[in-house]
């Protein structure tokens, strides 16, 4: 029997089946797939993040589930000890070095494959150039080569987020709240509005706080870095014993260069009398260098809490790591009732998980850059 039915379709009607027949089922597929896998930017599901952070002398990689650091490896160089100080030249080649080995170490301890990475968070600036090109460059084309966002986070923004990273045990600030970050190349006071509206309200007018411990310890003999070393002698002498004078800077900002050359003179004279003098009295000096740097921290960030009316104070930076500091800001809550946030010691130093935190924020307001981005020296909040 010849088929009527087919003569009843036109050819349009034919094609108009056809495509619908396709249409349809790719439709309501892509629509389940949408409902049960929504934009991970958009809802609760869990996003990975890889974060590189290569501004100094550390070349470190961490991987992050959202606000939660899954491994966090960093590898310091060691050659700069040597030289008493960071060797640009010698940092970019050691990155270069460092950084395959790093990032593979830490997507290893994550436990995460490289295709299940959501966006490489990297540090753009401030920093080393030839240290903040390594970093950025493995970055670009690692976003590139797996097709993800990439994000652009500044190391000292960073420095102050880092009091997100989901820890047990440790509170987040609230907005606003007053942040002093302080390490080898900076010290700021930042009053913190919110995520990424932050305003330097105070800052060094020539040393870094973190150069002033590095350079006074060089002055003693210590090894590079020598903030730590200080640290550790100045826990067993008597802070009260030498008196440095204190820099007279006006309002918020920092001075620490006259702080060094008072210390090199002290010991230079101290040294002429008594040949022996560093080694007979290395833990009152470092107690006493310690105990003025304190003094000048805490006398700023009391002015800047009379000016502000900010009580919340957050610190972050490699100094932060210090005993002395971490104690006196403690103790401003019974005496002038502050809140303080003291970070975890691995998140004090230059690390990437803090790189990772910025790249989780950056990551919800979808603040992506494309591959033309460029590295920073010096870089604006
Ligand atoms: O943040 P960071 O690792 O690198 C920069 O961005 O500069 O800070 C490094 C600085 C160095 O100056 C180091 O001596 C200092 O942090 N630092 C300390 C302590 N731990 C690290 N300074 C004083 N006491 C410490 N415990
Ligand atoms: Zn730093």
């Amino acid at each position: 029997m010849p088929n009527t039915n087919k003569s009843r379709i036109s050819p349009r009607m034919e094609r108009n089946t056809i495509f619908l027949n396709f249409l349809i089922p790719f439709i309501v597929l892509n629509l389940s797939n949408i409902i049960q896998n929504p934009c991970p930017f958009m809802h609760n599901q869990a996003v990975f993040i890889l974060a590189i952070e290569s501004s100094c002398d550390d070349t470190a990689a961490a991987v992050l589930r959202n606000d939660t650091i899954l491994s966090n490896v960093v590898a310091n160089q060691l050659i700069h000890n040597e030289f008493g100080g960071v060797v640009p030249e010698l940092a970019s080649r050691a990155h270069q070095q460092n950084i395959v080995p790093v990032i593979d170490a830490a997507l290893r301890k994550a436990n995460i494959q490289k295709e299940q990475l959501s966006a490489i968070a990297f540090t753009q600036g401030p920093g080393l150039m030839g240290s903040l090109l390594v970093g950025s460059s493995f970055a670009k084309s690692m976003a590139l080569a797996l097709n993800i966002p990439l994000i652009a986070v500044n190391h000292m923004q960073a420095h102050i987020l880092a009091h997100f990273i989901a820890e047990e045990g440790f509170e987040k600030p609230t907005f606003p709240f007053l942040a002093l970050t302080i390490s080898g190349g900076h010290t700021q006071i930042v009053q913190v509005n919110d995520f990424f509206n932050m305003k330097i309200i105070g800052e060094t007018t020539d040393d870094a706080v973190g150069e002033a411990f590095d350079k006074s310890a060089k002055i003693l003999g210590l090894p590079y870095p020598g903030g730590p070393f200080v640290d550790q002698y100045a826990q067993l002498g008597n802070p009260k014993a030498f008196a440095f004078t204190k820099p007279k800077v006006p309002g918020l900002d920092f001075s620490f260069s006259g702080l060094k050359t008072a210390i090199l003179y002290f010991i230079q004279k101290k040294k002429a009398e008594n040949p022996d003098f560093i080694t007979q009295n290395l833990n009152d000096i470092c107690a006493s260098i310690q105990y003025t740097i304190i003094e000048i921290l805490m006398d700023k960030l009391k002015l800047a809490v009379k000016e502000t009316g900010i009580k919340q104070i957050a610190i972050g930076g490699g100094v932060s790591a210090n005993s002395g500091i971490r104690k006196a800001l403690k103790e401003t809550e019974t005496k002038y009732g502050w809140k303080t946030y003291i970070p975890k010691f691995e998140y004090t130093t230059d690390n990437a998980a803090m790189i990772g935190i910025v790249g989780y924020q950056k990551l919800l307001i979808k603040d992506f850059e494309n591959s033309s981005v460029v590295s920073k020296a010096r870089i604006q909040f």
